[in-house]
């Protein structure tokens, strides 16, 4: 129970991969408020986590909105106090909308931008005088290993989560002296039910498919007092994909 007493806001966790962290966060001790715009999904993800003994919430939040996300920030404080962790994992490609930058829309590139990167900027920034107050904290936000890997089509989503990583590494320098940690995990494919998979676990040097607590294994370890001289890190949970081609094992 590394995380007991702790309040953990996670964003984007009624999704695959948040839902996983909210899990893991709940059974290391954290109460866990979950985050997401899906309230509907959100409020499914907190019942699970009660019912297995764990403590948790769900709010309604559009990381897209200033207003929305400081409404967020109010209702944790009221109810618990503080907040600990904030865990930004909302976002997402929208792959079914990917385009060649020259055809790609105002719209989509904006609509990525607000929610990857926006949305981290602004949830951040609506913690910190929180944690500031209390005298630490712990920020963990999800990027990818596109931020640092291209991928033809996605190049709104790779400068979303390049610009994440700056802005993590900046932000750390900030608030590290004030006792607020700020690191990055980036996971490379962690594949839904529905997502195609066809060689994808050829690529890795693990020879599987990642699954969500892959990613939530790593989270819990940044959040925890274990690391206590981190700062600015991105951990990347991807089998080796990012090593280089296989072949000459
Ligand atoms: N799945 C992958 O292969 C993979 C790989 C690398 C990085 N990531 C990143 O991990 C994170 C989670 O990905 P996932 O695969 O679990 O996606 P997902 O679609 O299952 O979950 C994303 C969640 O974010 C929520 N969300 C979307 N827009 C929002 C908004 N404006 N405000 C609040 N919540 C919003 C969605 O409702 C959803 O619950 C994303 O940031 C994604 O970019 C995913």
């Amino acid at each position: 129970m590394k995380l007991a007493g702790k309040t953990a806001l996670v964003t984007g966790a009624a999704g695959w991969i948040g839902a996983a962290i909210a899990r893991r966060l709940a059974d290391d001790g954290a109460q866990i408020v979950i985050a997401d715009l899906r309230q509907d999904l959100a409020q499914a993800v907190a019942d699970e986590i009660v019912a297995a003994g764990g403590r948790a919430s769900a709010i309604a939040t559009n990381v897209r909105s200033v207003a929305s996300i400081a409404a967020t920030v109010a209702a944790v404080l009221q109810a618990q106090q503080r907040i600990d962790l904030l865990v930004n994992v909302a976002g997402g490609s929208a792959r079914e909308r990917a385009a060649p930058v020259a055809r790609q829309s105002e719209e989509v590139i904006r609509e990525i931008l607000e929610i990857n990167l926006y949305g981290v900027i602004f949830c951040c920034r609506a913690v910190l005088g929180p944690m500031l107050a209390q005298g630490g904290g712990r920020i963990i936000n999800i990027t990818s290993t596109l931020a640092t890997s291209p991928l033809a089509h996605h190049a709104d989503y790779c400068a979303a989560k390049a610009g994440v990583l700056g802005f993590s590494r900046a932000l750390a320098t900030e608030v590290a002296p004030h006792g607020i940690y700020v690191n990055c995990v980036s996971p490379g494919l962690v594949p839904r039910p529905q997502t195609p998979t066809e060689g994808v676990a050829d690529c890795n040097y693990l020879g599987r498919l990642a699954p969500p607590e892959s990613v939530a294994h790593v989270v819990a370890f940044l959040a925890s007092d274990e690391t206590d001289f981190v700062v600015g890190q991105n951990y990347v949970v991807d089998g080796g994909w990012g090593l280089g081609l296989k072949g000459s094992r």
